[in-house]
């Protein structure tokens, strides 16, 4: 490697992380980011103009994906980590067709660590997720990718979305509408379940209750964020000027837009991350093809 070469990849390894979500839940995957990368600054997008995206029809999952990935791509980012699941299963190849970057999304990660700790030879893996991740099969292409015995069953929780943002993690509702969910899972006992929707990890602990002690729970959130290390570390990406020391998750190293409702953004995040965004602001992403090839 030339001296020239040194020196563009020492710029590009002290630009920032882009991650985007549909809205508010993708910040369960800047958290996970955030623990296992002190050195890093992250710029966070959240469509919560557009959300949910769940429900929505591929067409327009992938345009408003696009169009969030041109918005952070123009800020100058080293890597793009696509956090919602659904964009993830249903937008991958075209973000990563039209962005000259590496891009992460949460299905192949989620896919493969649910094989991994399911630890046997033919895995009984249960995967719950928005309609559009699960009708896309995304996860089950994964999955079956990295363990072609797999037994796989999918189910939609839609409304594990809703609880999530209301901070109903422990209400007598929840568990009941849990129950109700994931009696699809009775007669199929998985090894493994993975927690295919950003919200789902703050309703980890009733889910554990509803499906026993037994059914191990895969955080696609968390499996990402190890393998975007390994991406850093092995290309050499990751970042080494800045002090780690005084780091928190939200301060103001790191930068949040938002395309609605600014301050019921900041309220949710307090309550999944215990604090609210330093550096929040409104945006319109829009058309942002034109901000930058
Ligand atoms: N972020 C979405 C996901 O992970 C959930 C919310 C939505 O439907 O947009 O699939």
């Amino acid at each position: 490697m030339n001296a020239m070469d040194t020196k563009e990849k020492a710029d590009l390894a002290s630009l920032p992380i882009g991650i985007f979500d549909s809205g508010v839940g993708g910040l369960t995957v800047y958290r996970a980011l955030h623990d296992r990368l002190p050195n890093e600054r992250f710029v966070y997008l959240g469509d919560t103009a557009r959300v949910p995206y769940g429900t929505k029809s591929l067409a327009t999952v992938e345009r408003y994906a696009l169009e969030n990935a041109q918005f952070l791509a123009s800020f100058g980012i080293k890597l793009l980590v696509v956090a919602c699941n659904t964009a993830s299963a249903l937008a991958l190849p075209q973000v990563r067709a039209k962005i000259g970057l590496d891009v992460v999304g949460v299905i192949g990660p989620g896919g493969r660590k649910a094989v991994e700790i399911a630890g046997c030879e033919t895995p009984r893996i249960g995967v719950i997720a928005t309609e559009a991740t699960v009708a896309s099969n995304a996860y089950a292409d994964r999955i079956l990718d990295a363990c072609d015995k797999a037994e796989i069953l999918q189910k939609a929780c839609p409304l594990f979305v809703p609880l999530a943002e209301e901070g109903w993690t422990d209400a007598p509702e929840t568990f009941s509408i849990a129950k109700k969910y994931l009696a699809a899972f009775d007669d199929f006992k998985p090894d493994a379940i993975v927690l295919g929707c950003t919200h789902y990890p703050i309703l980890k602990e009733v889910i554990q209750q509803t499906v026993g002690e037994n059914v191990k729970l895969v955080d696609s959130g968390e499996a990402t964020a190890d393998e975007v290390v390994d991406l850093l570390r092995d290309k050499a990406l990751d970042n080494r000027n800045i002090v780690s020391g005084s780091r928190r998750l939200c301060d103001d190293l790191d930068h949040f837009f938002v395309t609605d409702a600014t301050e019921r953004f900041g309220n949710v995040a307090e309550r999944f991350l215990g604090m609210k965004p330093t550096k929040l602001e409104a945006v319109e992403v829009y058309g942002s093809d034109n901000m930058k090839g």
